[in-house]
């Protein structure tokens, strides 16, 4: 599908019916995420996928109930680092360089700067950067179950504290930033499947400086 039309075709769909996503499918959209551009290329997130039944109608019960952490097949939840340090820099660009077959010192001075400008910032500030990471990939991810007719639902509205702790996520450094339920959408059962997608005007959205 061109991706025009799956945008089109998506939509941030409320009631899903409970079928499974074929593996292969899930892995595609999880390698989308994988694929994201971030800043320095630092990747500072991971993404969790959960199946589980139990665990589902545990997050749900912070999600505002909503019905598609449940119904999904696969929930990812993307979270990201809660602060940058040293380790977590310089193992991101060890690995590039080992992978790459490059000398440690071509990208020394670069990696000093960024733990120099990182490391003075606060934890917030770090944190809210490395969720705008996050998004990148959420967003990908977005699109690339779209291309693969996948519904799925972007989710913030959940409670990050309570998650996190149900998760252990700080143990791992991690703060969660949102959620995306993968699924299909329950054609007969959902408000929203026939609603005109609406989006601003094109001129309040664009301007054009010739
Ligand atoms: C970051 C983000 C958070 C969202 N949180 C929720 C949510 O918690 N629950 C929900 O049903 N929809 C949620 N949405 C869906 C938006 O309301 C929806 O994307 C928007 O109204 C545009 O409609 P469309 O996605 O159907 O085209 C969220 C969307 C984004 C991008």
């Amino acid at each position: 599908m061109e991706l025009l039309d799956a945008l089109n075709w998506r939509y941030a769909t409320k009631k899903m019916n409970g079928q499974t996503v074929p593996q292969d499918k899930v892995e595609k959209i999880l390698e989308a995420a994988h694929l994201a551009p971030t800043s320095s290329g630092l990747q500072p997130f991971e993404v969790i996928v959960v199946t589980n039944p139990e665990l589902k109608e545990k997050i749900q019960a912070i999600a505002y109930n909503q019905s598609q952490v449940t119904d999904s097949s696969h929930l990812l939840i993307f979270a990201a680092w809660d602060k940058y340090t040293d380790v977590r820099i310089n193992s991101i660009f060890d690995h590039l360089n080992a992978e790459r077959g490059l000398p440690d010192s071509s990208t020394a001075d670069y990696r000093t700067r960024l733990i120099d400008l990182y490391t003075n910032q606060t934890s917030q500030q770090n944190f809210e950067h490395a969720a705008r990471q996050a998004y990148i990939a959420f967003g990908t991810a977005i699109a690339a179950a779209a291309e693969l007719k996948v519904d799925a639902t972007p989710m913030e509205g959940f409670d990050s504290s309570a998650l996190d702790s149900l998760l252990n996520l700080s143990e791992k450094g991690l703060k969660s930033v949102t959620l995306l339920p993968l699924g299909y959408r329950d054609e007969s059962n959902d408000w929203l499947v026939n609603l005109k997608k609406v989006r601003k005007r094109r001129e309040e959205f664009i301007t054009e400086l010739n």
